[in-house]
């Protein structure tokens, strides 16, 4: 594992090819990027499925998705052509290489990588789901509205959005729904995480599907509350604490939610080393100017959540976590599985789980 020096400033000034950073693959690509960069910031439909045309853009996307399909139409200059489009497992293999090769480009943010708020978008996205009402979930991308899009849960996550907002603009037919799931998936396998399993069929809603605040963690709280929480989603304890794992990846941010660094000294690859840290290493209360959060006895520069301490504090939830932290394996096997649970929480899909897409990593 990576050795226990590495500050964030090295973080930051390690060339890309360190093993610090995600491996940062060749560009097998010659696509012209900047091009639609250049008109990616657009601001989010206000109606859902809306798709603006503008003089700039030559292709106007108006997705009607439905189960495994979309149709839609393709509006270019004088000559108005529309056509059955039926996207295939090699077309979302397109947008999981395009998101990709963003990654491996965009280096210069955080830790040196997207990923990790890709993978908290995706699970800000699904973890609204309420298994009594059916409400909330991936299904809808609600969150490019507000209110949702101002609940203090999910304070930076428009960094997020607006990172895949130009491969919304190269696959206009693919719904924000599973364009952020899929990035989700994407995300964890280009850090170095399991392969994540991932089906489309996801629906964006209006403004009116918007879901209360209140239903994602709070993690100034203890297990009762995230027991609460994730139990309303219908997870048991060992799915909740696979879950947690994927704080191995990113940081906490003073101006989104208040608390401050990174989780482990690999912030960008995924590993166990989360599960790892919280029974290896001695964490006391950071004396700091800001929210009550722990830090290691050791460095003093790696942080702690106190919803995450809750994790060896309560006993049916410690059993998990020192057994993942000896067998990485049964961790990102586990992950794998309640991943693609959380992404799928009340999608009405019309595919089977058995039609779910692999995706191939990027070499
Ligand atoms: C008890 C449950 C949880 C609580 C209280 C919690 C809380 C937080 C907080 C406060 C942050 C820092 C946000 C910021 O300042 O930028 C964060 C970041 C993050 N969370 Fe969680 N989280 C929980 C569960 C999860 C789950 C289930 C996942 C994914 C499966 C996840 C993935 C992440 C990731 C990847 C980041 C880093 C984001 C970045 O680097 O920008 N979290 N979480």
């Amino acid at each position: 594992m990576a050795a226990r020096t590495a500050s964030r400033a090295f973080l930051r000034s390690t060339p890309a090819t360190s093993s610090f950073r995600p491996a940062v693959r060749s560009t097998r690509f010659a696509l012209p990027t900047q091009a639609f960069r250049a008109s990616a910031r657009r601001g989010y439909a206000s109606e859902a499925g809306e798709a603006k045309s503008s003089n700039t853009l030559l292709w106007a996307g108006v997705a009607l998705a439905g189960g495994a399909g979309a149709y839609f139409y393709l509006q270019g200059g004088d000559s108005v052509s529309s056509k059955n489009f039926v996207p295939t497992k090699e077309d979302y293999q397109k947008v999981y290489d395009e998101i990709a090769r963003r990654l491996a480009d965009e280096t210069d943010y955080d830790d040196g990588s997207y990923g990790p708020v890709l993978v908290r978008l995706a699970w800000h996205a699904s973890g609204t789901y309420d298994k009594e009402t059916g409400t909330g979930g991936s299904n809808g991308a609600t969150m490019r509205f507000a209110p949702e899009s101002d609940h203090g849960a999910n304070a930076g996550l428009k960094v997020a959005r607006d990172f895949l907002e130009p491969v919304k603009a190269k696959f206009p037919w693919i719904s924000y729904s599973d364009l952020w799931t899929l990035a989700g998936s994407c995300a964890v396998q280009e850090l170095g995480g399991p392969t994540i399993p991932w089906r489309p069929g996801r629906e964006d809603r209006d403004v009116a599907a918007c879901t209360p605040d209140g239903r994602l963690p709070d993690a100034s709280k203890d297990h009762q509350h995230v027991r609460d929480i994730f139990y309303r989603m219908g997870f048991n304890d060992q799915e909740i604490v696979a879950l947690i794992g994927a704080h191995a990846l990113g940081r906490a941010h003073p101006d989104r939610s208040g608390f401050d660094g990174p989780w482990n000294f690999s912030p960008t690859v995924f590993t166990n080393e989360f599960f790892r840290l919280l029974v290896d290493e001695k964490w006391q209360q950071r004396k700091w100017n800001g929210p009550t959060q722990f830090t290691d006895k050791t460095t003093g520069t790696l942080m702690m959540l106190p919803a995450d301490m809750a994790f060896i504090k309560d006993k049916a939830f410690k059993k998990h976590v020192e057994r993942y932290a000896r067998d990485s394996d049964a961790f990102f096997n586990d992950f794998r599985d309640v991943y693609v649970k959380l992404l799928e929480l009340g999608v009405p899909f019309t595919s089977k789980p058995e039609d779910r897409f692999v995706f191939k990593t990027s070499e």
